[in-house]
């Protein structure tokens, strides 16, 4: 019979027969579950020839990047180099409105550091992906065809001078496999349960052009929709819960002044895989608290909405 443990018996034995008594490993951590569970069981596999990359490209949520050190370098022992290429992608998306060129661009960008950040590590023969079932299939869909899972996330479309071998530990689990897999490595809850985060982040959640005060108040007012759907216990039945910054100002007030702020979209939907979605339905006293305090927090946002479209016909993501 099936079970987990003899899965990650059987799996750490074919990583090990791929890779052989000398091969070293390269994996690019997004900070999701699948390249989560991917490298943990590459590191129970061959240990320290493993060798994680990082790339902080600025349009990260709050606290991400030290989440992410925090569990593999302090908790797991992982050797994990982190690059941050926040000025080379804010650079490379200046002035882009369009969202599909917003894709292109931190897709492109994200192989070419990854790349870079490859050259220095010696004698890498092999390239880890967190390739689920589904994604082998291509069941997932995308925005634009021209991204994919593949072609960004999961860092496929890798440049052919790089010549790397896959190493796919996941490539025959679907979703709910690999968040008890990633239990039984020991991975935490918060980790194994997040919500799917998109490869263009925050940059997509800033409506119209990418800059760093935009990011910067969509970053915090991500933040509180965080702390206050974990806190009313909803971060598990709602698929995906965000902030979205609107290009638009309204008018409002504050003491006895007129103030002319943006607009924060608050976006939460139920789904069962992303491909059709509802808006969730949160008891008021939350969407409540969280206009509150999004609204007396992040000074720069004088209104919230809710999001109440399901896809079709709207997405879940705005852009
Ligand atoms: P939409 O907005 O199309 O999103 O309803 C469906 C799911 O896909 C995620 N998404 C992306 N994930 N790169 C990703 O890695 C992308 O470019 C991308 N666009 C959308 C979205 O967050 C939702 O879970």
């Amino acid at each position: 019979s099936w079970t987990m443990k003899g899965f990650i018996d059987e799996a750490v034995e074919t990583i090990r027969r791929q890779v052989g008594e000398k091969g070293r490993v390269i994996c690019a951590l997004s900070g999701g579950v699948d390249s989560s569970v991917a490298a943990l069981l590459l590191h129970k596999a061959i240990g320290p020839r493993l060798q994680c990359i990082f790339v902080d490209n600025g349009v990260l949520r709050q606290g991400e990047r030290a989440q992410v050190e925090a569990l593999f370098v302090d908790r797991f022992h992982v050797p994990l180099k982190t690059v941050d290429a926040r000025a080379r992608f804010l650079d490379k998306l200046a002035g882009v409105t369009d969202p599909e060129k917003k894709r292109k661009i931190i897709g492109r960008e994200f192989i070419a550091v990854f790349e870079e950040a490859s050259r220095d590590i010696q004698d890498a023969e092999f390239l880890a992906q967190g390739t689920l079932y589904p994604d082998v299939i291509e069941s997932v869909s995308y925005k634009g065809p021209s991204v994919t899972i593949k072609s960004h996330h999961n860092v496929g479309g890798l440049p052919e001078t790089m010549k790397l071998k896959l190493v796919e530990p996941l490539r025959e689990l679907f979703k709910d496999e690999v968040r008890a897999l990633g239990r039984e490595l020991g991975l935490p809850d918060e980790m194994v349960s997040r919500q799917p985060f998109p490869g263009p982040g925050l940059a997509i959640r800033v409506l119209g052009e990418v800059t760093e005060a935009k990011l910067d108040l969509v970053r915090r007012a991500d933040a509180i929709v965080q702390e206050e759907i974990r806190a009313a216990g909803l971060y598990k039945e709602i698929w995906q819960a965000f902030a979205v910054l609107l290009p638009v100002q309204s008018v409002g007030v504050m003491g006895d002044e007129r103030t002319y702020e943006s607009t924060c979209v608050l976006r939460a939907v139920t789904s069962v895989d992303g491909m059709t979605a509802d808006w969730a339905r949160i008891p008021f006293p939350i969407l409540e608290r969280i206009s509150t305090r999004i609204t007396n927090e992040v000074r720069g946002i004088n209104r919230v909405v809710y999001d109440i479209s399901s896809k079709p016909p709207a997405t879940i993501e705005w852009e």
